[in-house]
């Protein structure tokens, strides 16, 4: 398969996020995979998360390769759960040229987030925003003390982003740190929406504390995200992870009209 056309240069300092869309899947994506996302993508019993899970592949294979200039589906992704070793961890990509590419992901609703930086880990995270919220005792196990007390001042109708403003902040940092949430979401805490995005504690290692920065990333009313880089970011750029996809599975359908898509 082709190369992507279009080269980006990802600079020290700078954090590309790509957002897409579960609605921007097309079956050409399949081609970019390796085994295990392969059979990652035809274990999902719903069509929704399975379209979410190709469509983040697809933006995180085709982001890789328009810094690269590899091919997508040549790039080595390893996934290996530090706990049990299968392939759903962090995703991290080896040997790839120029060194250092780290990146996030995350998908939720119909969105899809991608976060790129150099030399530094990132972690994002993306909710979608109910109206109908009843997530109080989700709040009370997720929250520490001093943020339930934050939270509850919040006004009702504020309260599903407010506690969506926590979570993600504290998914981002769990992300960048690549452990996930097998630390707890109430053994540390973050700003949520009563300052400007920061960590505020991490018992672990305060000094975590001073190399992390937080950003808040939320499209619109109805989703919050955020992102965590260790070290800190100059400059977030936003980039069209849906055009990406269209890009590349129109040049794609051209190429394969003899072989057709393998679903
Ligand atoms: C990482 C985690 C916070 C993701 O949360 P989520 O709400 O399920 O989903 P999101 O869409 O926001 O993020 C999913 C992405 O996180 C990434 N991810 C998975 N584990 C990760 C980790 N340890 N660190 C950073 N990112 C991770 C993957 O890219 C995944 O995308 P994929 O499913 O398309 O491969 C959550 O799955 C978690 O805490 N996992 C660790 C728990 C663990 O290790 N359990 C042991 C299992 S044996
Ligand atoms: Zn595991």
């Amino acid at each position: 398969m082709a190369v992507l056309q279009e080269r980006r240069v990802l600079q020290p300092g700078e954090c590309h996020v790509w957002w897409a869309r579960s609605t921007d899947f097309s079956p050409f994506l399949i081609h970019l995979f390796d085994q295990d996302e392969r059979k990652r993508f035809h274990a999902y019993r719903f069509s929704a998360d399975r379209d979410r899970f190709a469509v983040a592949c697809g933006v995180m294979r085709l982001g890789l390769a328009s810094y690269s200039g590899q091919p997508p589906e040549s790039i080595p992704i390893s996934r290996s759960c530090p706990q049990c070793g299968k392939p759903h961890g962090k995703p991290e990509v080896t040997n790839l040229s120029p060194p250092g590419i780290q990146f996030s992901i995350s998908h939720a609703g119909d969105r899809v987030i991608v976060a790129f930086a150099v030399n530094t880990p990132v972690g994002v995270d993306v909710e979608e925003v109910f109206s109908e919220w009843s997530g109080e005792s989700v709040a009370e196990a997720a929250l520490t003390v001093g943020e339930m007390r934050a939270f509850s001042r919040i006004k009702e109708a504020e309260r599903a982003a407010g506690f969506l403003t926590y979570w993600t902040q504290k998914e981002a940092v769990v992300k960048a740190v690549g452990e996930g949430f097998t630390i707890p979401p109430n053994r540390f805490s973050v700003s949520g929406r009563s300052d400007s995005p920061q960590l505020l504690s991490w018992p672990r290692d305060p000094g975590l504390l001073r190399r992390i920065s937080l950003y808040d990333l939320s499209p619109g009313p109805d989703t919050v995200a955020s992102l965590a880089v260790l070290g800190g970011c100059c400059r977030i750029r936003y980039l069209d992870g849906s055009a990406l996809i269209g890009d590349w599975c129109g040049r794609d359908r051209a190429d394969s009209s003899i072989r057709g898509p393998s679903l």
